[in-house]
């Protein structure tokens, strides 16, 4: 038995501890933003938040994750934001977080199985670099993590796009 925090909420799982926290997430917590793709920390579509980093969960095991460790999942994000801007609950949940706002507004998706990790990887840069610059949302997405961010439908560019527009919406605070 195992304890995790995922969205700001504990869970105990029955799971061996070598179990992927992406199996965990998906299969016993029902949660569907984290994405299987590669399995191998190659491609980034399985991505969650570990206070505040971005972790491929699909090589990380259930025991490397503490459970007073913060893990944030694609459907967690609104809720991040929300307490990040002292948003009143009602508020919040009519609230999403700009970077999945931004991913609607500049329609950035295409086939939408890479964008999980895209708007992960994209919170955890503006997180620590609220205006980063072409260059630096290129390297955030190529050699930042364990692999580079892979699009196979190739949105990369709408992604950039995205990114800026997401930085917009926070330097708004809206
Ligand atoms: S599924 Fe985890 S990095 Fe590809
Ligand atoms: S939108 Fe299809 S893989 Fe990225």
């Amino acid at each position: 038995m195992a304890t995790i925090t995922v969205n700001g909420v504990q869970h105990k799982v029955q799971a061996p501890d070598d179990t992927p926290l992406l199996y965990v997430l998906r299969n016993d917590l029902q949660l569907r933003g984290p994405q299987f793709g590669c399995g191998l920390a190659q491609c980034g579509a399985c991505a969650v938040l570990i206070e505040g980093k971005e972790v491929r969960s699909c090589v990380t095991p259930l025991s490397d994750v503490a459970a007073n460790q913060e893990i944030i999942t694609l459907e967690g994000l609104p809720a991040r934001w929300a307490k990040q801007k002292g948003l009143s609950v009602s508020e919040a949940e009519s609230t999403l977080h700009p970077v999945q706002q931004a991913w609607i507004e500049e329609q950035t998706p295409q086939c939408g199985f890479c964008q999980n990790g895209m708007m992960i990887k994209a919170t955890e840069l503006l997180e620590s670099n609220p205006n980063p610059t072409i260059v630096q949302i290129k390297q955030a997405f190529t050699t930042s993590g364990l692999s580079p961010n892979l699009c196979r439908c190739g949105t990369y560019v709408a992604i950039i796009e995205a990114v800026q527009h997401a930085a917009t919406i926070m330097a708004k605070g809206r």
